[in-house]
């Protein structure tokens, strides 16, 4: 077999992150404001990826290098049928890790399906705990209480510890915080603070939105101290700490205060099939015409596209150096 191609800054492609859904049924404001993005806003059935379609696709990346996938939307949970491809998904031989990232809120009537179709590792988000300002935070469509009960479905559903993440927004939910980590502390869940990024272009990102790592990491050690972690793997997105009280880990991803570019293996496909090689990127490569002739085709045009990649794009902000205007939606790549 060929070597795994490397993109122009020498890095492989390991990680695959595929949307089988762009539609959400929440509006989070920093992702799919509701006054942006309508209600019956979406993709028409047809233009998904089909079932046999994502299992050519994936069997294609797993060719070139990869050996793990997350599924992500929109809400992958309003993708119809979803066990059923998750079923085929964790036959795929060379996939060493099959995930998903969800927003909770359909979780609880579907988590022991999910788990017996074979998904491995859960990742919620929950960006508050007070029921008002997650109704808010979720553009009017989601309760707490929902999320809460999706996650406890999940550990009952036989689930291992599940990754919780919160994007925190200074002057939103700073106050969230110190409830979270209390929430999840001694849980086995690991809760981890994403630093709000300018991703897509229709939420109106500014940095004075931005809450360091830095700065919660002092807040919660400062209740409860915390003593760094080693990264589990190469090109970990998020940093580790632990409790030193012995009440578990808790995470940061900090992209907009220490980028992660020089380590990123990770490739992003739409639900309509095209290749993002970078959160950030504006346009995507359309896959399908590969797709349609088969795993061998697929394989060789996402090498190609991958040893054309060179993104950085969170280090060219860092360094305040020009960079592309225009990002993709986060709800067509699902982060
Ligand atoms: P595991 O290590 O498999 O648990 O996955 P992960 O840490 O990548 O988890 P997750 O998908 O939950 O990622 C957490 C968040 O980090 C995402 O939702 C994004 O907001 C952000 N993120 C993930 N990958 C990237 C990336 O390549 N670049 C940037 N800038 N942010 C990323
Ligand atoms: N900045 C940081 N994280 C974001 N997410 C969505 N939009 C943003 C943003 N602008 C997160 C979601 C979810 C994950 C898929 O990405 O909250 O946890
Ligand atoms: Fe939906 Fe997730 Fe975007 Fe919120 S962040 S609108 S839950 S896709
Ligand atoms: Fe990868 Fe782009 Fe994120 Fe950098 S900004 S870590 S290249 S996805």
């Amino acid at each position: 077999a060929a070597p795994d191609p490397l993109d122009r800054r020498g890095r492989p492609l390991r990680d695959l992150r595929l949307s089988v859904i762009e539609a959400c049924n929440f509006r989070c404001p920093y992702c799919m404001p509701a006054e942006r993005v309508p209600d019956d806003y979406g993709l028409d059935a047809a233009s998904r990826l089909s079932f046999d379609e994502i299992e050519t696709l994936v069997r294609g990346f797993v060719r070139v290098g990869v050996r793990k996938l997350r599924l992500t939307g929109g809400e992958p949970l309003l993708r119809k049928n979803l066990p059923e491809l998750i079923a085929r998904l964790s036959r795929i031989d060379g996939l060493d890790d099959l995930a998903l990232t969800s927003n909770g809120s359909l979780l609880a009537r579907q988590a022991r399906a999910l788990r017996e179709a074979g998904l491995r590792r859960l990742t919620v988000s929950l960006d508050a705990l007070d029921p008002d300002l997650f109704r808010r935070l979720s553009g009017g469509r989601g309760e707490v209480a929902q999320v809460l009960a999706g996650i406890e479905a999940a550990r009952a559903a036989g689930f291992g510890p599940l990754k919780i993440n919160c994007v925190v927004q200074r002057g939103v939910n700073e106050d969230q915080v110190l409830p979270l980590a209390e929430r999840f502390r001694g849980s086995g869940d690991v809760l981890r603070f994403i630093e709000y990024m300018d991703v897509g272009n229709c939420n109106g990102w500014d940095a004075r939105g931005v809450v360091s790592t830095r700065q919660l990491r002092d807040a919660i050690d400062a209740r409860w101290p915390l003593r760094a972690l080693d990264a589990q793997y190469r090109g970990e997105v998020a940093s580790r700490y632990a409790y030193r009280d012995g009440a578990g880990e808790i995470g940061f991803v900090s992209s907009i205060s220490a980028p992660f570019c020089g380590d990123c293996h990770r490739a992003r496909v739409s639900a309509d099939g095209r290749l993002y090689t970078c959160l950030f990127a504006a346009e995507g490569s359309d896959l399908r015409e590969a797709l349609a002739g088969g795993e061998t085709a697929l394989a060789e045009r996402v090498a190609a596209l991958w040893r054309g990649r060179n993104d950085r794009y969170s280090e060219l902000r860092a360094a305040d150096a020009p960079r592309p205007k225009r990002h993709v939606e986060m709800f067509l790549i699902g982060g």
